[in-house]
């Protein structure tokens, strides 16, 4: 099965939330395998976001991330990264559609309250980045009703 980051940023955070958003992934059935709020170092988001270290936002990106505390989380089970990024919405949260986190609850690209990973490959990446400690392994009763 696979794993996905997913972060509530410094905004999400300030506007209570990150229950809101782990309770999807959780009633969606995905199983929370590390949680943690964190005040990241800049050198720490800058790596997060090195993909981007050439865009011209990416001061404005690092800035509004050192905002606050975010939240932090991985989640595991079936085709969690694409799926994942399907509940967060599309990076510009007017495009994207009502039912999804940032369709729901944001509306500015630059404040758009959540991060997802975006391939298998990043996601282990940020993994490693986030939660250098590791991430849990336990049996969620519930696993035998949500697959087939
Ligand atoms: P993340 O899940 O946070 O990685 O968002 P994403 O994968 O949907 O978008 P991307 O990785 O391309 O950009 C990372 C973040 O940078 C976005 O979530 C936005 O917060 C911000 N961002 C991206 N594009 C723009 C832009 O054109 N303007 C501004 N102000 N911010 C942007
Ligand atoms: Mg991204």
């Amino acid at each position: 099965t696979e794993r996905t980051y997913i972060m509530v940023k410094p905004d999400g955070v300030d506007r209570g939330l990150v229950g809101e958003i782990l309770s999807r992934f959780e009633k969606r059935g995905f199983k929370l395998i590390a949680a943690k709020l964190a005040l990241p170092s800049k050198e720490h988001l800058e790596e997060h976001y090195a993909d981007l270290k050439e865009r011209p936002f990416f001061p404005g990106l690092i800035r509004y991330m050192l905002g606050g505390p975010v939240f932090c989380m991985v989640f595991e089970g079936l085709d969690a990264v694409k799926t994942g990024r399907a509940m967060l919405g599309a990076t510009n949260p007017l495009a994207s559609a009502p039912g999804t986190i940032r369709g729901d609850f944001a509306l500015a690209t630059g404040r758009n309250i959540c991060h997802g990973s975006d391939s298998v490959e990043n996601a282990e990446k940020e993994i490693a980045l986030w939660f250098p400690e590791g991430t849990l392994q336990y049996k969620l009763s519930q696993a035998a009703v949500i697959y087939e």
